[in-house]
């Protein structure tokens, strides 16, 4: 495609809905094309906003908002960054032909809803999935637990992400409060709480899929190697690449990703989320998006998964290789404070081969994410404990 000149009339414009670290990172991968992007929160000053050519700031989970807003800017692309839109503004906004939302805006459609993407998975296209059942109130989320889903098993809102809302319940003690969590902390409540069998799975990868353009103009679809990641309390800690897996379930997990990323359509990068265990593959959960544990290909491929995003979307290609192996490891803000000072910032990059990358939110809470350190090594065992560890000397403080 041709790309005009950004802040003219030809530029290529592009609206950012959602613009946290990873949309900083897309908006400056796009920006080295030359696209124009504008970048919309629900906040002043996200991180992206400071890198964005303009900023606004709406409910993004307002239709009319939306459409006022596009019939403002007229962007060529709309790239949504989070789950929390009004997405059937966008189909309204996509079905009149002269805005392409990407991927599709029935891909932000079926993936921000639990049972959207779960019924279509497991449903139409028969890929293995923990056994689940949706629940309305506490009556049936007990039968469908007594009726089959058993113990361990998980609860989360069908509409949340980054662990909100979501519990592990070992017995049916705790079933009550995992249906009253979920029912007070999904982002939007839908009324529907999905409750999952626990599957006892080895290790858990990412496996970002790109659907690009070929220098012939053909879709094709290219797998980047299987990220590894640690989570807790359903928020992710570390991920690593690549993940040491047999040759098997690599098959079987590109296999799934690409059926997955098929049945969704439409050019970017996805985030195939999928759990090992011997040479047996579950499918978990897509991001139509650049996936958070994806931040460590900043330091570890030829084009990180911003780039591969970037270019997915503009029609160019790409090329999904290892560079070297690595290993990423968040900073979690600690403390709940606006305007906090980051100290140890010299002792971190000490660390041989690391980076540390802060994202500038104006307020940081006890479990907000609001940096990350990025480590290569010749091993990932060792890219681990250097991101691990130059993590770990990143302090911050409240101001007094
Ligand atoms: N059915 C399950 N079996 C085992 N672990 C699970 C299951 N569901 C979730 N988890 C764990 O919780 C994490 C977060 O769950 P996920 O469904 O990906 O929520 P989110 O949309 O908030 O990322 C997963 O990466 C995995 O570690
Ligand atoms: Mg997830």
């Amino acid at each position: 495609m041709n790309i005009g000149t950004p802040l003219t009339a030809n530029a290529t414009r592009a609206l950012l809905l959602g613009s946290g670290e990873l949309g900083k990172e897309l908006t400056i991968a796009l920006q080295r094309y030359g696209v124009e992007v504008i970048a919309v929160d629900r906040y002043q000053d996200a991180p992206a906003q400071a890198v964005a050519h303009r900023s606004y700031v709406i409910d993004m989970t307002d239709g009319e908002a939306i459409k006022q807003l596009v019939a403002l800017e007229r962007p060529q692309f709309i790239i949504p960054e989070i789950e929390a839109i009004a997405t059937s503004a966008l189909a309204e906004i996509e079905a009149e032909g002269r805005i392409t939302v990407v991927p599709n805006a029935r891909a932000i459609q079926l993936t921000m809803n639990r049972e959207g993407i779960r019924t279509l998975v497991a449903e139409e296209l028969g890929i293995p999935t923990s056994r689940y059942a949706f629940a309305q109130s506490f009556e049936q989320l007990q039968a469908a637990v007594e009726g089959g889903i058993s113990y361990p098993c998980f609860i989360k809102p069908t509409m949340s992400s980054s662990g909100k809302g979501q519990s592990m319940v070992k017995g049916p003690e705790q079933l009550q409060e995992a249906w009253d969590y979920a029912k007070s902390s999904g982002r939007v409540d839908t009324g529907k709480v999905i409750v999952e069998a626990k599957i006892d799975f080895d290790f858990e990868i990412t496996l970002l899929t790109v659907r690009a353009l070929d220098g012939q103009g053909e879709i094709q679809t290219y797998f980047c190697p299987p990220i590894g990641h640690r989570q807790e309390q359903g928020d992710y800690r570390e991920s690593w690449q690549p993940q040491a897996m047999s040759g098997a379930s690599l098959a079987l997990s590109q296999d799934i990703a690409m059926k997955v990323t098929e049945a969704i359509g439409g050019l970017g990068l996805f985030g195939v989320e999928l759990f090992i265990k011997g040479d047996a593959v579950w499918f978990s959960e897509v991001s139509p998006r650049p996936h958070d544990t994806g931040m460590v290909t900043l330091v570890t491929q030829q084009q990180n998964e911003f780039e591969l995003h970037a270019r997915a979307i503009l029609g160019l290609p790409v090329n999904p290789s290892l560079a070297r192996i690595g290993a990423s490891a968040v900073i979690l803000g600690g403390v709940d404070a606006q305007g906090v000072v980051y100290e140890g910032l010299a002792q971190a990059l000490s660390v041989p081969d690391t980076e540390v990358r802060l994202f500038g939110k104006p307020e940081a809470f006890v479990n907000r994410r609001m940096g990350v350190a990025l480590a290569c090594a010749a091993s990932v065992e060792e890219a681990r404990q250097k991101a691990v560890l130059a993590a770990s000397l990143v302090v911050i403080k409240p101001v007094l």
